[in-house]
């Protein structure tokens, strides 16, 4: 499985890249608007951090304003993948990115139908927001099972990101459920490599060691 961090600050894609782990990014307009810097400049810096996809959200809501859009953002870096709203406008703007070869990742995706239909107007990724979903009591991963069944029983090339990633064991899911990409936010990230036994282990190990040099 594929591991995103799920942020547009700079500091954090830096420190998480360093571990040479982290296959992409990906922004939403939120995220972006937090930074409170330049679009545009924030993108070739994360481009140039971490060389994979780099999702960028446009903000039109009707599919001519969201094809220049997503025209504009893909000429930015050759990694950047064109983030869309599932609504009908975001459909038809996917279909004629795509039908251009422009990597479309079709975001706030709640339902399996909406899912099939990223995957039929030819999303390169579907991202359904997991989190959201069990904050108002659904289940969010079992929509990603749902979906990934979908995919396979029709063999669609389209990836599921599994996204509103809150904790890890959500990742753990996510990656049990056959979720193609996990993007998370950065402390998340950090928790997934933390153990308390690996910890006291390691302690034990050195102590062991330093003593028996004393000897
Ligand atoms: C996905 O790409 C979104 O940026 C993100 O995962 C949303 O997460 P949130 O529900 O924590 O805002």
């Amino acid at each position: 499985m594929k591991l995103y961090l799920d942020t547009a600050n700079v500091k954090e894609i830096q420190e998480g890249a360093s571990l040479g782990l982290i296959d992409g990014v990906t922004t939403n307009p939120s995220l972006v608007a937090k930074e409170g810097r330049s679009f545009k400049e924030m993108l070739l810096e994360i481009c140039n951090m971490v060389d994979g996809p780099i999702s960028a959200e446009v903000v039109g809501i009707e599919s001519e304003g969201m094809i220049k859009e997503g025209r504009d953002l893909a000429k930015i870096h050759k990694n950047i993948v064109v983030k869309v709203p599932l609504i009908p406008e975001g459909l038809r703007a996917t279909k004629k990115l795509a039908a251009e070869g422009i990597r479309v990742n079709v975001t706030l995706c709640f339902s399996p139908t909406q899912a099939l239909l990223a995957a039929k107007a030819g999303a390169w990724c579907v991202s359904p927001f997991i989190g959201r979903l069990d904050d108002v009591s659904s289940d969010g991963m079992e929509l990603i099972r749902q979906i990934v069944t979908i995919y396979n029983n029709y063999d669609y090339k389209t990836q599921v990101l599994v996204a509103s990633v809150r904790h890890p064991q959500h990742v753990v899911e996510a990656a049990l459920a056959g979720g193609h990409i996990c993007t998370m936010p950065y402390a998340v990230f950090q928790q997934l490599v933390k153990h308390p036994l690996t910890d006291i282990g390691l302690k034990k190990f050195l102590a062991d060691w330093d003593g028996m040099g004393k000897k």
